[in-house]
């Protein structure tokens, strides 16, 4: 089984996992990436079972909207029971690293109102250690060479993602190096830094579960 073949299984899998959540009212997160492209792909074939979507980046928006589902902007809407998005790395804690294409801060606001966060991901995301896909952290603009210095005192080796600019206008600080032992306090000590926006560490409000594609099938993790 390819990895696209794992990513699509799991996607059709969350569907099948958030059908029972679903109303007429249901409005459901969706993240960004390959996986939460399958996902939307997915999504759409029950569109006529919920009311729409709240998108976490631009692009995720104009797929929902081409597939049909109507997109909600987040402050319209006061309860969302489900967020379904990919990651990059997840740990046996479900703390995740997300934001390899650059949207963490939106992922983060989106998963933040849901009252349930399902991570979809393939095999090639478990790790023992967070870390060594680099830590993406979404900074205002002139607050770069600072912030770059801040995170070197903390050990870890920035890498400016020249030639990006986030769906909010600001830049990515790639984190290199990184042995991740204590998520938590690592996503708090970086969002402290002055001119952080948020960092990629979904550690305070990781997933509430995780569909894991393998070439045997789709996994169920939960804490
Ligand atoms: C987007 O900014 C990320 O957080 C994605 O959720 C993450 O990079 C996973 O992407 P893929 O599903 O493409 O691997």
């Amino acid at each position: 089984m390819t990895q696209d073949e794992m990513k699509k299984a799991v996607a059709e899998a969350a569907v099948e996992y958030i059908k029972p959540k679903l109303n007429k009212e249901s409005i459901v997160g969706v993240g960004t990436g390959s996986t939460a492209n399958f996902f939307i792909d997915a999504l759409a074939e029950i569109k006529h079972m919920f009311d729409g979507a709240v998108a976490s980046s631009e692009a995720t928006a104009e797929r929902l909207r081409a597939q049909g589902i109507e997109v909600f902007d987040l402050n319209a809407v006061s309860e969302m029971d489900v967020y379904v998005d990919g990651a990059d790395e997840f740990d046996s804690g479900l703390n995740l690293v997300k934001g390899g294409g650059g949207a963490l801060t939106r992922e983060k606001i989106v998963a933040a109102v849901a009252k349930e966060f399902v991570c979809i991901v393939d095999s090639t995301k478990k790790v023992g250690v967070l870390g060594a896909f680099p830590l993406p952290v979404e900074v205002i603009p002139m607050a770069r060479s600072y912030v770059a210095r801040e995170i070197v005192k903390l050990d870890g080796m920035p890498e400016w993602r020249e030639g990006f600019v986030t769906d909010n206008g600001n830049l990515i600080l790639d984190v290199h190096d990184m042995e991740i032992m204590h998520a938590k306090a690592l996503e708090t000590q970086l969002n402290n830094i002055v001119g952080v926006v948020t960092n990629g560490l979904f550690a305070n409000r990781g997933a509430d579960v995780v569909l894991m594609g393998t070439p045997d099938g789709v996994e169920t993790i939960t804490l």
